[in-house]
């Protein structure tokens, strides 16, 4: 049986294309080519472009710390903060507190609870400068900052408040409490844990504090904080909490921040 022509034309050759002269650089070469870069989103926070950074999961890296990574990489504030030579991405929360509600002063006694590695500790320093006084306390090794006297101690160790207002040599003007113990995961868990050195740090300030004295505490959103927010009305004039744009907004912490100090009872 004769085979049926097939009626499909034969498809058309494509003509070669069209030689376009390029136009050669002085030095001879052809221009790179030059395309438009899609501009990337800004974040907003800390006036930084969103990054995108890939982190490949390695075989022995723990998925989470893979997540962490990949958060700290893609962080502006880690960038600004690594560009502008403070030693965590907390620096910022504080320098916000502060511009906010003026607390450090020049000459100011400042004490910084849970100081490692240190971020806060520089601008209470750049702040009260020589004629001020900033002490700080961690259980972790902080490098030296210089004009900031360091104690490498639990601050829920029973010395530790005797020592740093011996190393005050004075009463304080303000206390600063960042400390937060390694989160568990479990969230009541780690809230009450939260507020307990929240606690133990108001009773300190309570002590060490000057009248008119200020103290800023972190704490967790989500309650349990009433008697401490109790103590804090009575003791001080003013209470307010904040939420620093450098704070993570998927995270639940935020500051507590007492002005006035109506001195020890
Ligand atoms: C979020 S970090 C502080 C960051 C610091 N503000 C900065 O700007 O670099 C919290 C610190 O609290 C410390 N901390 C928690 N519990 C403590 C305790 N009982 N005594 C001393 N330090 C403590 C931790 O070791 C940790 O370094």
């Amino acid at each position: 049986m004769e085979r049926r022509k097939s009626s499909s034309r034969p498809p058309k050759q494509a003509k070669p294309a069209k030689k376009t002269k390029i136009a050669k650089t002085a030095l001879g070469h052809e221009p790179e080519k030059r395309t438009r870069k899609k501009s990337a989103p800004m974040k907003g926070e800390a006036g930084q472009r969103e990054l995108n950074v890939h982190v490949k999961t390695a075989k022995r890296r723990e998925y989470g710390s893979t997540l962490w990574l990949k958060r700290q990489l893609n962080d502006p504030y880690v960038r600004k903060a690594k560009a502008e030579g403070w030693r965590s991405r907390a620096a910022f929360k504080l320098l916000e507190l502060d511009e906010k509600f003026g607390l450090l002063k020049p000459g100011a006694r400042i004490v910084d609870l849970g100081c490692a590695p240190g971020g806060w500790c520089q601008v209470a320093v750049k702040t009260v400068g020589k004629r001020g006084r900033v002490v700080g306390v961690d259980y972790l090794f902080v490098p030296a900052v210089p004009g900031v006297e360091i104690l490498e101690m639990d601050f829920l160790d029973a010395d530790a408040p005797g020592k740093l207002k011996e190393m005050l040599g004075g009463a304080a003007d303000v206390v600063l409490s960042d400390m937060a113990a390694p989160t568990t995961g479990h969230r009541s868990t780690d809230h009450l844990r939260i507020v307990a050195l929240a606690e133990v740090a108001l009773d300190f300030a309570e002590d060490a504090l000057s009248p008119g004295g200020a103290f800023v505490c972190k704490v967790f959103a989500g309650g349990a904080e009433g008697e401490l927010l109790a103590r804090l009305k009575t003791n001080f004039e003013l209470v307010k909490h904040a939420k620093p744009k450098a704070s993570r907004s998927d995270s639940a912490e935020k500051y507590v921040v007492a002005i006035g100090f109506k001195g020890a009872s």
